[in-house]
């Protein structure tokens, strides 16, 4: 504790900013007060303990706010470095201030005049949870059985902890680096298993965002397998869900499709003759019906179209297989299995397909290959096809895709088992009967011919059966005045049950002679059509009949975790992916029941702490990047792009230019640049980069002028994906409007901005953000994500819209079509955002964005003399990331970057960004978070691999067999018997003395990326192969 003379003005100030009540007059205050600090004074206010001594200046109102201050604060948790260490960093740099690093960092025309203020922030940890949960009990946690494709679930607890509340599944990366990620690829591996099992159909990936845009995919699969141009209609069932219908019918218009929407059984097929390219049921349908397909999918193979069914995937468990029917395509949400409604998301998506169309399946596919040894290994399959090598050409910009909510499907499909699946789907079915003969027993009529879950029953008066049910706390589907939808679930119980029958004004006591009428399983039941009862086995592979212990279910979750390397690990350098701290207090509301357990559907009055949580976050998303509105619709960054691209092209539209169909994108862009123009309608111009990496503005204005009448937009990742600030910025926006093209900006970068400039203030017009990056969303394996957008006000009436999103009126409150199938997409973590927000505040972000450069460059500048630097300011300075040219080696030893990234693996780091944006380099991103001490042994790491590169063009190892080419190694290996390299086995494996402490161990050799390609298996392997 500091004495009383110790304490300085500058942490007096810093904490009594930090104790004005939190008003946004106050906080100006606060920001004010804070702002006449020195930038290096202010960082050790912030990260000072409160102390409870005082200058004999202080009164005594500031001396009882001293007093009264919560220690624990967040920034000095969030943030890395602690203050003396950013001295030092500092001063290796040659800088005397933070601020000074950023002078000469970020361009000073761009830089923001005024401080970042977000109201009602800084709060401290346990004070931000307080608050968060009285706007989460403004939401009414009812028993919703709405359905329309989202149900409520019982999440097995030992999932619930071990996977959707532990770091050791939420913060790993995207499994690109096979050898440290066999966990969760094994666990993709199984979820493609159970959606190939299900469906019926052997071609799947793992996974896609939600419903609505898988059905979107289906259609560009339908559409691209067309041998003709023309064959361009695409009929939709109008019993499909509606959100899936309305993300359908947003995704036709970029690809100038047709959607005939109609009764697939009264629809006249060959009136669209050889244009037809698909056909899209529901199976169940919205409203419940098990219908057959078998002479649809006869219709339109025969007019040589696809069928594509959405099928339910509990249900399949019980059901005729679409694989069986003849569907060429089955999509859906895995929801249902052991996923929290989250108010619509995320939760993962599936998409099968059939053996004929398995190279256009969309998105990530994991597969099985083999390592270095021999030994089986995961993988993820044809990375060639991710769009930053296809590009324009890619024919999806799906890039993160709801990964942790896939793994928690398969692990719930992994516990439960055949029987217990068969089980969860019999026992709905059964307590559906039960209600559909209390309704019929009290003289009302169930509309459907069939139903597996869900009944559509008509009623004298509809508002008086919800005005009942509302007062039991229950929700039911509204479908009009005489007509009222209820779908089961798993979470049904006797009681639930009894209050429904009430509800419907039946004979409760009748309930139980009823149960015991009702036929036990699907197959015994008159409500699903002879010969659509499931005949084949399903989950027959040994994984889901091994762990329904909880203990075995426990170690198999473990024993996965064990084979990846997280954050909980180490140090996750991965350029432009941001892969910072996701703290625990912005991760616990997000499993709270008043955010997980309600419907995307509910009425608005029981989400209204949704309401107020999205209202602050979109009004501190616009204030963080200096825009007017936002939509957090987009459930990725990619999505982001499409809606962003979209918005432009639907104002330009009512301006009456709908001929502006031109998107220059930087050759520097991430692939999904390119992919989402396409997606849009948009055709794609590439502007070239100068040899400093930065955007060739002559190239650029050559291109705007040449396609002035054409131009609609053009895409910028800023800092640029080269990781460079770069000076040009504001003349590159500065020409797109001349030409009067809107700017989209790309906000991967967005942690080196925030605080320090904004695309707004750069004159952008639109920016997503991935929330997954910048705002503390956990990647979680590739996805969750979120990619909200932020517009100028121009673009705000073009923002996506919802069925479910209407004005008092009940018109749409935007004509523009949704591009997710829920209203906020995934709305059930955007408490971890607005957490992270709310706990840094406009001052601790503007000080995360400054330390992420200072992290970065601290790095660049201990590695310069090892490595060169590919891209850096004209001060030497890069942005939050920056390149290691290692294209060098490739001559002078025979290495290439990815012998690099495998040999890091040896030294227990994750191996950076590889092969882009620049070919055969790394691109490393340390983030604010990590400490100097990661920092320091990263860098030894790579310093360390420097030298056995020497050794090799020294000739000391041969260019052959050498200890990069060999990495990384296993313990397998090191402890053979036989060992047969110039090298040791301690070095092999302990090469600096830090890993005595901390050793991670890859569990298989380098695995063979072309075998996997080639011999493509993308379920789990047959049985002999465990044998
Ligand atoms: C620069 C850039 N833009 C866009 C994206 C796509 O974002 P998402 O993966 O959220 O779809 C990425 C993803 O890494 C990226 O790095």
């Amino acid at each position: 504790m500091l004495s009383r003379s110790t304490v300085s003005k500058a942490q007096v100030l810093a904490k009594l900013g930090q104790l004005l009540p939190r008003s946004s007059g106050s906080s100006m205050v606060r920001g004010a007060l804070l702002h006449t600090l020195k930038p290096r004074q202010a960082n050790a206010a912030a990260t000072a303990p409160a102390e409870t001594g005082s200058a004999s200046s202080e009164s005594s109102g500031d001396i009882a706010a001293q007093a009264y201050a919560p220690l624990d604060t967040f920034l000095r948790r969030h943030n890395g470095p602690r203050d003396s260490d950013v001295g030092a960093m500092l001063q290796a740099l040659g800088f005397a201030s933070l601020d000074e690093m950023v002078a000469a960092t970020v361009p000073a025309s761009i830089r923001l005049a005024a401080p970042l203020e977000i109201s009602d922030s800084e709060f401290a940890e346990k004070e931000l949870l307080a608050k968060l949960k009285a706007i989460a009990q403004k939401n009414q946690v009812y028993r919703s059985f709405i359905g329309t494709g989202y149900t409520d679930v019982v999440v097995p607890p030992v999932i619930l902890r071990n996977i959707l509340e532990n770091p050791g599944w939420y913060t790993q990366y995207t499994p690109y680096q096979p050898e440290i990620s066999q966990g969760r690829l094994e666990s993709l591996l199984n979820f493609q298993t159970v959606i190939t099992d299900l469906t019926g159909l052997p071609a799947t990936n793992a996974s896609l965002l939600d419903e609505g845009s898988a059905a979107g995919e289906a259609l560009v699969v339908c559409l691209n397998s067309a041998r003709k141009k023309t064959r361009n209609a695409f009929f939709a069932d109008r019993n499909c869900h509606p959100q899936t219908l309305a993300v359908l019918q947003t995704r036709a218009e970029g690809f100038g499709a047709e959607i005939v929407v109609g009764d697939y059984k009264t629809f006249d097929f060959s009136s669209l003759g050889d244009r037809l390219a698909g056909a899209l049921v529901s199976y169940p349908d919205t409203y419940g019906n098990v219908n057959d397909f078998r002479a649809l999918a006869d219709t339109v193979h025969g007019l040589g179209g696809q069928l594509v069914v959405a099928a339910d995937l509990m249900s399949l468990a019980v059901l005729q297989p679409p694989g069986e029917f003849g569907a060429d395509i089955a999509i859906g949400n895995t929801q249902r299995f052991g996923v929290p409604l989250g108010y619509g998301g995320p939760h993962a998506a599936f998409f099968a397909t059939t053996a004929a169309n398995q190279r256009r399946v969309p998105g990530r596919i994991i597969g099985v290959s083999r390592d270095a040894a021999g030994n089986r290994a995961y993988r993820l399959a044809l990375q060639t096809r991710e769009q930053h090598i296809r590009r324009e050409k890619a024919s999806s910009n799906i890039c993160t895709a709801q990964a942790l909510l896939a793994n928690m499907a398969a692990m719930y499909a992994v516990y439960h088992g055949p029987a217990g699946i068969r089980d969860i789907a019999n026992r709905i079915h059964r307590f559906t009967q039960i209600l559909a003969s209390s309704v019929v027993r009290a003289g009302l009529v169930v509309e459907n011919e069939s139903y597996f879950d869900t009944l559509r029953i008509r009623v004298p008066d509809a508002a008086a059966i919800h005005a009942r049910a509302n007062e039991r706390r229950i929700n039911l589907r509204r479908i009009d005045a005489h007509t009222v939808g209820v779908t089961l679930d798993e979470a049904i119980t006797r009681e639930e049950l009894a209050h429904l029958v009430d509800v419907f004004g039946g004979d409760v006591s009748a309930l139980d002679s009823l149960a015991s009428a009702a036929a036990p399983s699907v197959s015994q039941s008159a409500a699903v059509p002879e010969g659509l009862a499931r005949q084949s086995a399903i989950l027959t592979h040994p994984v889901f009949s091994r762990y329904h212990s909880e203990t075995e279910m426990l170690r198999y979750i473990t024993q996965l975790q064990g084979k990846d390397l997280s954050l909980a690990n180490a140090m996750i350098p991965l350029g432009s992916c941001t892969m910072k701290l996701n703290a625990t207090t912005e991760l616990i509301p997000i499993t709270w029941p008043e955010f997980g357990s309600i419907h995307p559907f509910a009425p608005r009055e029981q989400t209204q702490g949704y309401a107020h949580m999205i209202d602050d976050l979109e009004r501190d998303l616009a204030a963080i990047t200096g825009m007017a509105a936002t939509t957090v619709q987009p459930n990725s960054g990619a999505q982001g792009e499409y809606a962003g691209l979209r918005a432009i092209r639907a104002y330009q539209a009512s301006q009456g230019e709908s001929n502006r169909d031109i998107c220059l994108v930087p050759e520097s862009a991430h692939g999904t640049n390119p992919a989402s123009a396409v997606m849009a309608g948009l055709s794609v111009v590439i502007v070239k980069c100068d040899a400093k990496g930065n955007l060739d503005l002559a190239d650029l204005e050559a291109k705007a002028a040449k396609h002035s009448a054409r131009l609609s937009a053009v895409m910028i990742t800023y800092p640029s994906t080269f990781g460079v600030f770069e000076d040009g910025v504001l003349r590159a926006i500065e020409i797109i409007h001349q030409y009067g093209g809107q700017v989209y900006m790309d906000g991967a970068n967005m942690n080196a901005q925030v605080g320090l400039t904004s695309p707004g203030h750069m004159g952008a017009d639109v920016c997503h953000l991935n929330n997954h990056k910048t705002l503390a969303i956990p990647h979680g394996g590739g996805g969750p994500g979120v990619g909200p957008i932020c517009v100028k006000a121009h673009l705000a009436p073009f923002l996506p819209g919802h069925p479910e999103l209407v004005k008092a009126d009940g018109s749409p409150q935007s004509t523009v079509g949704p591009v997710s199938a829920a209203p906020y997409g995934s709305a059930g973590v955007l408490p971890v955002t607005w957490s992270y927000i709310k706990l840094l505040g406009g001052r601790g972000m503007t000080q995360v964005s400054k330390t992420a450069i200072l992290n970065a460059n601290y790095m660049a500048n201990r590695l310069r003399d090892h490595y060169s630097i590919l891209f850096t300011n004209e001060n030497g300075m890069c942005a939050h990331e920056f390149i290691l040219d290692t294209r060098v080696f490739s001559k002078s030893s025979g290495i290439q970057a990815i012998d690099i990234a495998k040999r890091l693996q040896d030294y227990g780091f994750h191996p950076p960004t590889m092969s882009w944006p620049v070919p055969n380099t790394i691109m490393v991103e340390p983030t604010e978070s990590e400490s100097k001490e990661e920092l320091d042994k990263f860098c030894d790491a790579m310093i360390a691999i420097r030298e056995e590169i020497r050794e090799i063009e020294e000739g000391k190892q041969s260019r052959e067999d050498n200890i990069l080419v060999n990495a990384p190694h296993t313990i397998a290996k090191v402890s053979a018997e036989e060992w047969t390299h110039a090298y040791s086995r301690q070095r092999a494996a302990y090469p600096l003395p830090y890993l005595r402490d901390r050793k991670f161990w890859p569990s298989v050799a380098r695995v063979d990326d072309a075998y996997g390609d080639l011999n493509l298996i993308c379920s789990c392997p047959p049985l002999e192969n465990y044998q």
